[in-house]
């Protein structure tokens, strides 16, 4: 009976959010990250937020948020941004997308001594690793030649990307030629799953980038892939973003957005190309 007790002591529960404590974690957020938490996300952030309470054995919100003003490291934040997002990604996603590059891109872009692509929001590392395939996978592309930027605000998808590992079920969907050039199968407690070989690895550089900072360190992309990242914010933050992602394409480069983010009342100088590819005006150089 006792040890029923003390099971039910350490029980997860969620402690609730008062309106105050969800407004200032929404603020923070907003200020921060971009993101947008609508009111009515109260019990969702309340139930995602609970583990980090339980990490830091804190009991209430009250506590986390005083944690947080007292944290000066940015730990905490980047925590806070880890348990608030979800990572949601795939292989392929939106094949529709990669053709395009195919066709359309690469045929551009391969007599040049380098190609950068930057995946913007890459999450857990389906989206870089596709880039990497199907630009390998095209005629004329030398490895040595290919560059992927990969950033993500998120620590926990960013550790999952550099690893390169992936349970069998989510490689299931590419071509058995890929699997067996650029993925090897795991063993012992990988068994089951599959990697990336170093190879394919060392093409991408994984990095933590917060698309609400300065991005002027980096330099311009002739393909920038920033997809499903704009549905957590709000429209002038949207506005912010996309004027600073126009900023790092090259003249002619294209930007990938995800299907459900449109442009629609974005203030912007790019075409539309096809669903959720815009292209910016100007001659994609050759060298
Ligand atoms: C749904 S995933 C999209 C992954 C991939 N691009 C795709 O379309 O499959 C969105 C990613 O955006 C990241 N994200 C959210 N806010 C961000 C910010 N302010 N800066 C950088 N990345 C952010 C999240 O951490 C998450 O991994």
């Amino acid at each position: 009976m006792a040890q029923a007790l003390s099971e039910i002591a350490v029980l997860p529960t969620t402690p609730t959010i008062t309106a105050a404590e969800f407004e200032a974690i929404r603020a923070l957020a907003r200020r921060q990250f971009g993101l947008d938490l609508k009111p009515g996300k109260e019990a969702l952030v309340a139930a995602r937020l609970s583990r980090r309470l339980q990490a830091l054995g804190l009991i209430s919100f009250e506590a986390y948020l005083d944690y947080l003003a007292a944290d000066r490291s940015g730990r905490e934040l980047a925590d806070l941004i880890d348990a608030l997002t979800t990572n949601f990604t795939s292989f392929l996603r939106e094949p529709a997308h990669f053709e395009f590059l195919r066709r359309s891109m690469l045929p551009r872009l391969s007599q040049r001594r380098s190609i950068s692509i930057w995946s913007a929001g890459c999450a857990t590392g389906e989206e870089p690793y596709t880039i990497a395939m199907v630009t390998l996978d095209a005629a004329n592309t030398r490895w040595s030649n290919l560059r992927i930027l990969a950033s993500d605000i998120s620590n926990r998808a960013l550790e999952t990307a550099r690893r390169g590992i992936y349970p069998s079920a989510r490689v299931d969907s590419l071509p058995e030629n890929w699997k067996s050039r650029f993925l090897q199968i795991g063993c012992g407690q990988w068994q089951d799953h599959f990697r990336f070989k170093a190879d394919v690895r060392d093409l991408v550089a994984f990095r933590r980038i917060n698309l609400m900072e300065s991005l002027q360190a980096l330099p311009r992309f002739p393909v920038i892939f920033c997809r499903n990242v704009m549905i957590y914010f709000d429209r002038a933050i949207q506005q912010r973003v996309i004027t600073r992602l126009e900023e790092h394409l090259e003249p002619g480069g294209i930007l990938f957005i995800g299907h459900s983010e449109g442009l629609t009342g974005i203030r912007h100088s790019m075409d539309y190309v096809m669903p959720a590819v815009y292209r910016k005006p100007g001659a994609l150089s050759k060298g």
